[in-house]
């Protein structure tokens, strides 16, 4: 068996950090992780990010510094997997690289979404061949340009003797739903961690409310959790797909009347994520068998004892069950794409994302 090796570089809506993983194809063409990284944003960096997701004075300087800032970060995680793999950049065929979203605008009047990375740079830094910008393509052939993973769990997932979701409960919530005997379906449920992180944060100063502890404290408000759902992107059928645009401080609150004690609100933004993951599986697909969750939400002890209790009918488990850890689903995914795209394949699957057609997937920026 001859080795196949691609590096997958995710950072996501939650700003929690870095997810690296040096993946190998070899063995026929199935994901093997074969080193994993994370480096976190410390906190100036994770600020300055969240200011860039809205219109604010110099926003071009500043969002082309931190491309660069953020590419020197994500060479240096490269080079970590390259050490503890000893592999050279030449045993690397590419680098996926999704970038750190700052704006992702689907709507039919605006149809944009914006990564920040300096790919450039960043092949520069690791003379390794770099992907990016995968959304933007899936957009302009029509689709929502994301969730663009479902194409990699279904390539890793489906199994024709089972109807399974993936559940990826990271900083906004994303599900494929894998069967065999139907076009692959996948769209994003509504907020992951952002939201509970957000006001974890405010409230007691740690960046996420560790296992659900906190939340655990405090009791769900229906009225409040009512008001939450009332938003249109929950009734919106599929495709769709959102971010920090529409789920953001602002947006929690705006739903608030004041006199909520924080622990219930935390309480309320857990059930939140709940629901809004359990009504979109049983709306429309009551006959899933198992539910696979990744992403940080699998650690969210309290969360994900409330998903089992809520999808009693069917298995809750990890995704580590099928070979890859919950923690790296999402880095293999991009390093799939690129792989996706040095092959002249397509990333994107238009029953999921919209697209008229299927597209090969990024810019490719040569080592
Ligand atoms: N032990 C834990 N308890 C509770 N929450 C956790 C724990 N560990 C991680 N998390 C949550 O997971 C989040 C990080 O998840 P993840 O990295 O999957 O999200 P992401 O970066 O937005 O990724 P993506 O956009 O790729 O889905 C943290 O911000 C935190 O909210
Ligand atoms: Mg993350």
């Amino acid at each position: 068996m001859e080795s196949e090796y691609y590096i997958g570089i995710m950072s996501g809506t939650s700003l929690d950090g870095v997810d690296a993983v040096l993946v190998d194809f070899g063995d026929n063409h199935r994901a093997s992780c074969i080193e994993t990284f994370f480096s976190p944003f410390d906190n100036t960096l994770r600020s300055r990010l969240l200011a860039l997701h809205h219109s604010g004075e110099d926003e071009l300087n500043k969002a082309a510094l931190i491309s660069n800032q953020l590419s020197h970060q994500y060479a240096r995680a490269v080079t970590h997997l390259l050490i503890d793999s000893a592999l050279a950049p030449r045993n690397v065929i590419a680098i996926g690289c999704h970038g750190q979203t700052v704006r992702h605008c689907p709507e039919i009047d605006q149809r944009y979404t914006i990564q920040l990375v300096n790919a450039a740079l960043l092949a520069e830094l690791t003379e390794i061949t770099v992907i990016a910008d995968f959304r933007s393509r899936d957009l302009a052939a029509g689709g929502q340009g994301a969730p663009l993973v479902p194409a990699f769990h279904k390539a890793m997932f489906m199994d024709s003797n089972s109807r399974r979701i993936i559940m990826n409960i990271g900083g906004i919530a994303n599900l494929t739903y894998l069967d065999a005997k139907k076009p692959v379906s996948g769209f994003d449920c509504g907020p992951g961690n952002l939201l509970m992180d957000a006001w974890c944060l405010q409230h007691t100063g740690q960046s996420y409310d560790k296992n659900g502890q906190w939340a655990a404290t405090g009791q769900v408000i229906p009225a409040l959790l009512e008001r939450f759902l009332s938003a249109d992107f929950f009734t919106c059928a599929p495709p769709k797909s959102t971010g920090r645009d529409l789920f953001n401080f602002k947006w929690l609150e705006g739903h608030l009347q004041g006199n909520e004690s924080p622990e219930d609100v935390q309480a309320t933004l857990m059930q939140l994520t709940i629901t809004s993951i359990t009504h979109s599986i049983k709306q429309l697909y009551p006959a899933v068998e198992a539910v696979y969750v990744c992403g940080g939400g699998a650690h969210n002890l309290q969360m994900m004892n409330h998903l089992k209790n809520a999808l009693s009918d069917m298995k809750v488990a990890v995704t580590d069950e099928l070979g890859v850890q919950a923690d790296w689903v999402e880095a293999c995914a991009f390093a799939w794409l690129a792989r996706q795209a040095i092959l002249k394949q397509p990333g994107n699957i238009p029953s999921v994302t919209g697209a008229k057609e299927e597209r090969i997937l990024g810019a490719i920026y040569s080592a």
